[in-house]
């Protein structure tokens, strides 16, 4: 299925209808016991799995890299305590204050650590989403974050991950947003503004969306990174981004703008669609719930948050690693998928199959056509980190990994 088949033109998002919304609005923003049991029994089985897999080795008198002793838990931003949350902040603003390794020659506008990544994900936007590779990649650029915010900056905690649909009423007032010192910032200032009309990449198909707007739309004024510099991009994504220079590699300082709220992060992220992401039987289905249709209305959580955020750099497609939200976004998107993994039970395909739908190959939904994506695949992170194959990081407790969600 193309996306330029399914729409083109303008589509208006349908926010919930006045006369659907007090029930569904009610259901979806609630915790569900289904989904909760499932959440659970997916943590279940993953303790099950590493505590019969390290029996299994040990017995052959083989020695583990995952065991039960080191398996280690992300967890909800807002179940930090404050002085976790802190030590987060202040992390990631050490990983702002250190020099990039990115020479000047490849990305002028790389200015810190926390750049490097940022330029990764501009330098391969269009290969790493819609493709074979975009959980595998996020995953693996996930992981190389946490591990420089734990070996460059001596952050002990893990990467925290926002559960969308906790917040999802209001995610501007949540821990994470709501502007205090252990938050990642506050929402931009309210400016009246419609909101963001997203547009495809050049020769990507699809069409205009128009989304609706957040209760910002404006500069970041509270929390940790009122100061903060957004240095690289912006490359585009919303209809009235004017691009920054050398397609976004150049330098461009700027303070970060966001614009949070409840309607987006409702319509796209709420409970019934985690629900979804775990019901679908095989992972082309999953990411069709996942990622959505890309430049139709259903542009699933995946995007939906990325727009919940906003602003700039949050709402460019290419250069939203600069907001610090992205990281907790992607962990959610990680651990989503894990979850699902998890429940699909170990040694089965789940962990191996890349699918074989239009998101399946090496170039963005397919277009133009092009390869399957293989296990065997390299995880490309440039400067930022080191590189790994797709086959490294299926599991989240095999490999360099041994970790699971809370
Ligand atoms: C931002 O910069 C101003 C001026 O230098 C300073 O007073 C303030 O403490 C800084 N705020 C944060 C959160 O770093
Ligand atoms: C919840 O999300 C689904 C998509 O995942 C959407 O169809 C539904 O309208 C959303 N609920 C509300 C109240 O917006």
């Amino acid at each position: 299925m193309r996306a330029s088949t399914i729409l083109g033109g303008l589509a208006l998002v349908a926010t919930a209808s006045s006369s659907s919304l007090p029930r569904d609005v009610a259901d979806d923003l609630v915790l569900s016991p289904e989904l909760a049991d499932l959440i659970e029994s997916a943590k279940t089985q993953v303790i099950q799995e590493v505590t019969d897999n390290e029996e299994k080795l040990r017995k052959r008198g083989e020695t583990p890299s995952c065991t039960i002793g080191n398996l280690v838990f992300r967890r909800e931003y807002g179940s930090l305590s404050k002085t976790e949350r802190l030590a987060y902040v202040n992390a990631v603003k050490c990983l702002q204050s250190l020099p990039p390794r990115t020479p000047a020659s490849v990305a002028p506008g790389a200015k810190s650590r926390f750049d490097d990544f940022t330029v990764t994900h501009i330098q391969q936007t269009l290969s790493i989403h819609y493709s074979g590779i975009f959980q595998p990649w996020h995953r693996w650029f996930v992981y190389q974050y946490e591990k420089a915010l734990r070996d460059e900056c001596g952050y002990m905690g893990y990467q925290p991950y926002w559960d969308w649909p906790k917040y999802a009423a209001a995610p501007q007032d949540s821990p994470i947003f709501n502007g205090d010192a252990y938050s990642l910032g506050g929402n931009g200032e309210y400016i009246p503004h419609n909101g963001p009309v997203i547009e495809p990449p050049a020769g990507i198909g699809g069409g205009m969306i128009q989304l609706p707007a957040g209760v910002g739309g404006g500069y970041v004024t509270t929390g940790p990174f009122v100061n903060m510099t957004v240095n690289l991009g912006p490359v585009g994504g919303t209809a009235d981004t004017l691009p920054g220079p050398l397609g976004g590699l150049g330098w461009n300082p700027r303070k970060m703008k966001r614009d949070l709220g409840g309607a987006m992060n409702t319509r796209y992220a709420n409970y019934t669609t985690v629900l979804n992401m775990l019901s679908t039987p095989n992972i082309d289905k999953f990411r069709l719930v996942s990622e959505g249709v890309p430049y139709t209305v259903e542009i699933g959580p995946h995007g939906g948050i990325h727009y919940t955020m906003g602003g700039d750099p949050g709402g460019d497609l290419f250069t939203s690693p600069s907001d610090p939200a992205f990281w907790v976004h992607h962990g959610q998107m990680d651990r989503v998928w894990s979850i699902w993994q998890a429940l699909g039970g170990f040694s089965t395909k789940r962990y191996t199959d890349l699918g074989s739908g239009n998101y399946a190959h090496i170039t963005w939904a397919n277009e133009p056509a092009s390869d399957y994506t293989k296990l065997s695949d390299v995880i490309d992170m440039g400067y930022a980190a080191e590189s790994t194959t797709i086959a490294n990081v299926m599991s989240t407790t095999s490999g360099d990994f041994c970790y699971f969600y809370l």
